[in-house]
């Protein structure tokens, strides 16, 4: 038995419970973990809330797609990305199912070899943020001498796409609350804040023009100042902002894409060893007990503190 996060209902927090919930033997392909650390993500409240669908039929739901832990027990033929798996080996589950929990079921598929180097909290919320940044990153072919521009910078994924630039050698202008701007210094970037004036204090900022825009936030804002500055819309990317996106025609890329996908899992390796190295840094704003979860929902919904928000089983 494990307690495991379900959503219940759709809605807003109050329709998660931690259960007691049984946990099979792993099939073909499958791994069981247990889990030391969970990352917390948007999405995850997206889905109970019923932003990809209301179908009773998938509920009791549920939740999370990445975590760090120890392999417990190994199903036939469960070979992952970088080969064989062994029970006790130390783990990253990325694009993995139901990881809110103390132990889950997962797919091999989804299993990366944590490196020692890297601690639990930072592992277990590493790979959806930092895998979208670097999809960013390829979709816009960030390279030496860019000037980019990220939107929400202080954010999960904006704090790895602006280490992801600066370590291709792009200037990153980001921008974020003024109480985030000594953080953002510290990672390479050059900071300002969003709101009103935007456009002139990018300008100010990058007097000979920006090359490329990241939107993680999905505002008007966000969208009309990266076309007002960038040229090629080609070279503007959103994961937030779907319908502008289509509407004013420049990419937004999204996980279940599968060209993105592609990207993201080819990366995957990489960046666990970028984080281990400490050449890529996973800040955590906050960890809660698993019991918690609706207060982490709660609380990542409003503005909050820098980095992740990790679940600790
Ligand atoms: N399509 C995909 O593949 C994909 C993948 C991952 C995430 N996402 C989506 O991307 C979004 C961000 O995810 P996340 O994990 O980075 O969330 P997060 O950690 O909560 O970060 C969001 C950041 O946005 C900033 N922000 C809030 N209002 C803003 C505004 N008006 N203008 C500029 N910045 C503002 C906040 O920074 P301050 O504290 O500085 O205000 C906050 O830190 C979510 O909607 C998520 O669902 C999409």
């Amino acid at each position: 038995m494990s307690a495991t996060v379900v959503a219940t209902a759709f809605g807003g927090p109050e329709v998660l419970s931690v259960i007691d919930a049984d946990v099979p033997e792993p099939g073909p392909g499958e791994v069981v973990v247990d889990f030391r650390a969970i990352g917390v993500n948007p999405v995850d409240y997206k889905i109970y809330g019923g932003a990809f669908g209301t179908d009773a039929a998938t509920l009791p739901q549920r939740l999370g797609s990445e975590g760090a832990g120890v392999v417990s027990a190994v199903g036939p033929d469960a070979v992952g990305p970088s080969g064989e798996i062994s029970v006790g080996d130390e783990v990253i589950a990325f694009r993995g199912v139901g990881t809110y929990g103390a132990r889950a079921v997962q797919p091999a598929s989804s299993i990366i070899p944590k490196p020692a180097g890297l601690d639990w909290e930072q592992a277990g919320g590493l790979l959806l943020t930092a895998a979208t940044a670097y999809d960013a990153m390829e979709v816009l072919g960030v390279a030496e001498g860019d000037v980019v521009l990220i939107h929400g910078a202080a954010g999960g994924v904006g704090l790895l796409a602006v280490q992801l630039a600066r370590l291709r050698g792009a200037t990153v202008i980001g921008t974020g609350r003024e109480v985030n701007h000594d953080y953002l210094r510290s990672v390479g970037a050059v900071a300002t804040t969003y709101g009103d004036g935007l456009a002139d204090r990018v300008r100010a900022l990058a007097p000979e023009g920006i090359n490329a825009a990241f939107d993680t936030v999905g505002t008007d804002e966000a969208v009309d100042v990266s076309l007002e500055l960038v040229a090629d819309r080609g070279r503007i990317v959103t994961i937030a902002a779907f319908e502008r996106a289509e509407s004013e025609g420049f990419p937004a890329i999204g996980g279940s894409d599968p060209d993105s996908a592609a990207r993201r899992d080819a990366a995957r390796t990489e960046l666990v060893r970028l984080a281990g190295e400490g050449k890529l840094v996973n800040v955590v704003a906050k960890t809660f007990p698993l019991a918690e979860v609706a207060t982490a929902h709660t609380e990542l919904q409003q503005s909050h503190g820098i980095g992740k928000f990790i679940l600790i089983p």
